[in-house]
Parts: C-alpha cells; sequence; structure tokens
C-alpha cells in the first residue's frame, strides 16, 4: 500500500493555491487506499473511491465518530470531549437519541418552509440593492445572506445576532486561515468557540423562561426545562448547527457563482428553463463538494477496497474524490448541469448524514432561481482566493462586477 511521508494532504496551502483534485484523481487511480503520514507521527488511511467511502460511512460498527471528524486532533486517538454529547462525534445509541429531536424541530417540512422563505427574501433583498456596475465581494456581502436566513427561523434570531454567530463560526472553521482569524490563529479558535457557546446557552436559558418551542432552539430549550435533555448537549447541538450551517452554504455559494462565470453554456440551459434549478443544484453540490473530507476512527479491522485497515487507524473518507469517480459518474471531470441521476455524496451518507441536508438543498436551490430569475448577472473580474483549509471547500474572496444579463446572453 502506498505510504506518503509528510503527505500535501495536511496542507491548507495545497488546498488554497493548488491541485487537490488531481493530486487525488492520481490516487483514486492507482492507490485508492493509502496511508498518510505527517512529521509528528500523526497518520491517516485515505479512501479516495466512491465505493470505499461508501461502505466507510456506512459501517457504524467499525468506524467511530466518537475521535473526531477532523484530521487535526491529537496523534493519539483520543475521544473527543463532547463525544457522546454532540451529533456529529457520537456514536450509536447515544448518537439516535441526540439526532430525533433535532431533525423534528429544526428539519421538519414546516421548519423547511419558513426557512426557504426567509432565505428567499434575504437573497432577494440582497440583488435587488445591486446595480450594474457595481463592484463588490460576493464572499462577504451576498453569500452570508444564505445561512443567515437559517439561522434567523432555526434559532429565532434577529438579523443583528445571526450576523455576530456567522462571524463566531467563521473563526471557528478558518482560523487557519488569516482572512478570518488573523495572526493569532489558536487564539481566535479558543475564544470563537467559547463566544459561540456563550450565546447559545444565553439564547437556551431566555426561551427556558419564554416557553415557547417554535424553533429549534426553543425546542431545545424546552426539552432542557423538562428535563429530557441536559442543557450541555442542548448548547453543543446548537453549535454543531450553526456550524454546520454557516460554513458550508456560503462558500457553496461563491464556489457556485464562480463556476457559472466559467460555464456560462451550462448556465444557459438554467435561465432558458431547459433544465430545472433542483437539477441543477445536484450537480452544484457534486461539483463544489464543499466538506472535501470527514475522518472516522477504526475500532476494529476494516476490510475496503481489497485492503485491511487495521484496529485504532484513523480513516479520512474523500467526498470531493468520490464525487469524481468515473465508475460513478461520466465524464466526472466536465461539470453537466443537467447531468441525470446524479448520486453526488456531498453529504455523507449513513446515519451521520448531514441533517441539514434538506435545508442546504433548498437555499443552494432558491438561491439559483432567484438569480436565473435575476435581471442582472455576476462577472469575475480578479481570480478569486482560495479558503487555507483541507476540510472545507471555499473562496475567502470572489471579486464580482454586476452586469446586465442580457449582455453575456444569459
Ligand atoms: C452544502 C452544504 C453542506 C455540506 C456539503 C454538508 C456536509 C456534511 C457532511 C458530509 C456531514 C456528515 C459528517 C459525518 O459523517 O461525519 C454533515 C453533517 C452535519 N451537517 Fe452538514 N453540510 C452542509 C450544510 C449543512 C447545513 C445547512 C446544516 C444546518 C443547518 C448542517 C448541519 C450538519 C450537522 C448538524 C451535521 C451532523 C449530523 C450528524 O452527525 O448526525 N449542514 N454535513
Amino acid at each position: 500500500m502506498l505510504v506518503v511521508e509528510d503527505s500535501p494532504l495536511y496542507s491548507p496551502e495545497f488546498f488554497a493555491d493548488d491541485d487537490p483534485w488531481a493530486y487525488l484523481a492520481a490516487l483514486r487511480e492507482n492507490d485508492p487506499v493509502s496511508v498518510h503520514r505527517r512529521d509528528d507521527g500523526y497518520e491517516f488511511y485515505a479512501l479516495t473511491r466512491y465505493a470505499d467511502v461508501y461502505a466507510a460511512y456506512v459501517d457504524h460498527q467499525r468506524l467511530s465518530s466518537a475521535y473526531g471528524t477532523m484530521i487535526d486532533g491529537s496523534y493519539l486517538p483520543q475521544k473527543d470531549s463532547a463525544s457522546g454529547r454532540m451529533l456529529i462525534v457520537s456514536d450509536q445509541p447515544e448518537h439516535s437519541a441526540i439526532r430525533k429531536p433535532i431533525k423534528t424541530s429544526g428539519f421538519s417540512r414546516d421548519m423547511l418552509g419558513r426557512v426557504g422563505r426567509t432565505v428567499r427574501r434575504n437573497i432577494r433583498g440582497a440583488l435587488d440593492g445591486l446595480s450594474v456596475g457595481d463592484r463588490l465581494d460576493f464572499s462577504k456581502v451576498i453569500a452570508p445572506e444564505l445561512p443567515k436566513g437559517v439561522l434567523e427561523v432555526l434559532f429565532g434570531i434577529g438579523a443583528e445576532d445571526a450576523n455576530h454567530l456567522l462571524e463566531a463560526t467563521r473563526t471557528m472553521i478558518g482560523y487557519r486561515d488569516e482572512a478570518y482569524a488573523g495572526a493569532r490563529p489558536l487564539d481566535a479558535l479558543v475564544d470563537a468557540q467559547l463566544d459561540v457557546l456563550e450565546f447559545i446557552d444565553d439564547l437556551i436559558v431566555k426561551r427556558t423562561v419564554d416557553g415557547s418551542a417554535e424553533d429549534m432552539i426553543g425546542f431545545l430549550a424546552q426539552c432542557v426545562a423538562e428535563g429530557t435533555m441536559p442543557r450541555d448537549v442542548a448548547v453543543l447541538n446548537g453549535l454543531n448547527v450553526a456550524v454546520g450551517g454557516n460554513e458550508t452554504t456560503p462558500h457553496t455559494a461563491s464556489l457556485t457563482v464562480h463556476t457559472i462565470d466559467q460555464e456560462r453554456d451550462e448556465w444557459r440551459k438554467v435561465t432558458s428553463g431547459e433544465v430545472g434549478p433542483d437539477v441543477a443544484t445536484q450537480e452544484f453540490l457534486r461539483w463544489t463538494s464543499t466538506n472535501s473530507y470527514v475522518q472516522r476512527l477504526t475500532v476494529e479491522d476494516f476490510e475496503v477496497g481489497g485492503h485491511i485497515i487495521p484496529a485504532n487507524s484513523f480513516v479520512a473518507l474523500w467526498n470531493m474524490s468520490a464525487n469524481r469517480d468515473s465508475q460513478v459518474f461520466d465524464d466526472p471531470d466536465t461539470f453537466r448541469i443537467d447531468r441525470p441521476e446524479n448520486k453526488q455524496i456531498a453529504f455523507g451518507a449513513g446515519v451521520h448524514r448531514c441533517v441539514g441536508a434538506p435545508v442546504a438543498t433548498l437555499e443552494i436551490q432558491t438561491f439559483i432561481e432567484e438569480l436565473a430569475d435575476w435581471d442582472k448577472a455576476f462577472a469575475v473580474i480578479d481570480p478569486p482566493r482560495r479558503l487555507h483549509s483541507n476540510f472545507m471547500l471555499g473562496l475567502t474572496e470572489l471579486e464580482v462586477e454586476v452586469v446586465d444579463a442580457k449582455e453575456l446572453g444569459t
């Protein structure tokens, strides 16, 4: 099995300035299961084929989430301090017990309807405020409107609080990137984490007092009041939903605008009505693969792709690579806005499959619908700046000019 010493897959700079897609494509072709070492002793097995990534996602017996889902922690497998209390780092049976109240209160059909209306209002308001000739950084001015709408509804907060929460979660996830955290990343990470936890804790206390369960945080607060959910579990999962919601879809939206700029002929199929926004959304999700990988720890030997990964090994499931696997997608490196039966795996699979997937899909689809209906368009005027992260694929700068849509023929 290929062993890569000092692997580029650890490097945020490699993801920002180089071509991780090509690197992963070569692994997928020649060494679909490989080991990646860092000089401090940390190592993980990389799964790059769709079938292997999927098999790992659904094997909840052999693969654990409790040791952290990011390649980052200690090189000794230690349980995450929130394991058993926060969705993303919990195994069964705790995971199911936590996920149920979150899903029913935050991601019901009724909540989806409310989220959809708020996100559309926010996007429309932001686009309506723009005139031909305006120049702006899309990633900072428009993209945050998507998760802002979600926070407003799920957390029952106003736009100002939503903006505050957005800024703090951005530092938490992007702390390695100077664009978000400045020169002292670890201090920024700790401060931001405390800020988010305190904010959500205050909210839960307030909502416990006012007794309303009309949104997700209100519902969790009532569970705390009734004694069916410990307060720390409610707070940690508020944090999980806030981070999951804030640090993904804005990047997907920025990458969508960049892709449209590069793929005008494909985009025209949406504006002309030839391809539905729902079909297009699936291809944007595949193409952008915002959450590049997730990590697991094997708690038993795990056989995958003809290899045995021994117990106690970290394994990274590369979503971005699985989404370009020619065994599953015809012509995988071509952006096909009308791709039929798109089996993109951007949201993962199995019991941890993104609980926010319906919300994220709705946000992106709503954004696409509003862009397609807009009489203007965004033209990218400078090369974008990519986020320095191996975990989230996104843009921290996307300079665009607002142009007349007819001029571009879209
Ligand atoms: C394009 C946008 C998004 C992508 C690509 C994405 C990706 C993912 C992936 C791959 C997982 C699985 C993690 C694992 O198996 O360890 C996940 C889990 C999760 N996501 Fe998302 N996500 C997105 C949007 C959202 C949104 C909008 C929310 C909330 C509003 C959200 C909240 C969560 C939560 C709470 C989990 C943990 C679920 C669990 O462990 O049961 N995500 N997401």
